[in-house]
């Protein structure tokens, strides 16, 4: 390890005050935009000395139990846990508590990694169901309803689905869509960006109408601390008791009670302020999206440009492309952080995306707009760019990711990895969905696809620096 020079110094929290010094205006997680929707009850001040832990001072656990059964009749749940070690932990929780070892279990493609890491854990067999992409954009929009229900024809003993909806860029189908197609299995959705979808009149779209077990990553948009989420229940096909007991085995036995109060008192603030809220901003970000797609080279992803018209994107995440004016998404992101103080969520070649929570202050969304005004203007004329456009082939995994986890990995060269088993995800982004799932044979059409998105510029997530990827020795051993 690199010998450090001096002891006296800090350098990730002076790397926090660098940032926080440029006083760069924020269009991204963590969605409370300074502690805005924890309300006033809760002052800065008060957050060491809330610090507390399992003392027996402290009536913890009813308070705990008391906090928790109004999220859950907030959130229209059976049952709600805290989290506090992010969506992620959540998801974990959920495919321990739900399935056995070995359980074959359909996988939304566009899962997030934490899903791909928790097969791992719960050592279960994916069968991954193919994604739809909105055209011009190489982003996925959401499971493709036909390869579900063929799914579900192919693979009988599948014991449930797990799958992201909305999307990170907003994207959300009905869930009712999912429950008609696959019966009695387990629902499990990833509503890590979601959760808010009622307060625009649209509750088909929300996980509590059709799911066994949702996810809401909290942190993210809808407003409480970093890491915090709920894991939320609803009828008979979960049992509590597992889902209570796999949290306990992947939990610090620490939980910070700021994080939970965080929990809490966003709660408490949504309830209080979070329709009004939503309701007064509602046509605020729907104008701003139809001025932004209005300037010349600009393109905003509207519901139009959805292929399902039962899919509809939450107003409240801004994705744009400026790929007409010439700019890539990277570039955008660039020129919006260093000219304009302005800091994205997410960019990739195509386009970059912004969260804009009801409670972000006017001035911002028009410093954003003004932004995009004079960027758009000092760009027009410039020589447009295609957009990356990618279908990801889904090909049947041939070995279970937790058997590849723990047997030996080689670097190969892309030519080289062609027949072999995958042993872990390749990422590239756009569209930041895994190409290759570990376990999975690597065919030459994905190594095609591969190859286009290097040369076209995109990033490719599980390659290292000299173009190599993780294939893995388990079939060495045998042969
Ligand atoms: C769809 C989705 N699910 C789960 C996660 C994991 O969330 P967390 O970072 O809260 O663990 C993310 C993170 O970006 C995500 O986008």
């Amino acid at each position: 390890m690199k010998k450090q020079a001096d002891q006296y110094l800090t350098p990730f929290f002076s790397e926090l005050l660098r940032y926080l010094e440029q006083g760069k205006t924020g269009f991204h997680t963590p969605g409370h935009r300074g502690g805005i929707s924890w309300g006033e009850r809760w002052q800065p001040t008060d957050l060491p000395k809330i610090d507390l832990t399992e003392i027996s001072g402290l009536d913890w656990e009813r308070a705990k139990n008391d906090a928790e059964g109004l999220a859950a009749e907030f959130y229209h749940a059976d049952r709600s846990f805290f989290l506090v070690q992010g969506a992620t932990q959540g998801l974990h929780a959920a495919m321990l508590g739900c399935f056995n070892p070995g359980d074959q279990v359909l996988i939304a493609r566009n899962c997030h990694s934490s899903v791909y890491h928790g097969l791992i854990l719960a050592d279960l067999f994916p069968v991954y169901i193919d994604v739809d992409y909105v055209p011009g954009w190489g982003l996925p929009e959401g499971v493709n309803l036909i390869a579900l229900q063929q799914a579900v024809k192919d693979y009988p003993d599948a014991k449930g689905i797990i799958l992201t909806n909305p999307t990170y860029q907003g994207i959300a189908t009905r869930v009712e869509d999912f429950r008609k197609i696959i019966g009695e299995r387990i629902l499990i959705i990833d509503e890590a960006h979601g959760g808010h979808f009622d307060w625009w009149g649209k509750p088909d779209y929300s996980a509590y109408k059709a799911a066994d077990l949702w996810i809401h990553g909290t942190h993210k948009f809808l407003g409480s601390l970093t890491q915090t989420g709920f894991l939320h229940l609803k009828g008979t096909r979960v049992d509590p008791e597992k889902i209570d007991r796999s949290l306990q085995w992947i939990s610090t036995t620490s939980p910070s009670f700021i994080l939970m109060a965080s929990l809490d008192l966003n709660r408490a603030f949504l309830a209080e302020k979070g329709q009004a809220l939503f309701n007064r901003s509602l046509n605020q970000v729907i104008e701003l999206k139809l001025a932004c797609a209005s300037m010349p080279g600009v393109r905003v992803l509207l519901d139009k440009d959805i292929v399902s018209r039962e899919r509809t994107v939450d107003p409240w995440r801004l994705s744009c492309s400026w790929l007409g004016t010439g700019l890539t998404g990277y570039e955008v992101d660039q020129v919006l952080r260093e000219q304009w103080d302005i800091q994205v969520e997410y960019a990739d070649y195509n386009q970059v995306t912004m969260l804009l929570p009801p409670w972000q202050p006017e001035n911002d969304l028009q410093q954003l707009v003004e932004a995009f005004q004079k960027m758009a203007e000092s760009n027009t004329g410039k020589h447009q760019r295609d957009p990356l456009e990618f279908r990801m082939p889904v090909g049947p995994v041939e070995v279970a990711p937790r058997k590849i986890a723990f047997a030996e990995t080689r670097l190969v060269t892309f030519e080289a990895a062609v027949g072999q088993i995958a042993a872990e995800a390749i990422a590239p982004y756009p569209p930041g969905i895994p190409l290759v799932g570990p376990g999975e044979r690597i065919t030459r059409e994905m190594i095609e696809v591969l190859r286009n998105i290097q040369r076209a510029g995109g990033v490719i997530r599980g390659m290292n620096v000299r173009g190599e990827i993780k294939i893995s020795c388990i079939e060495d051993n045998h042969g």
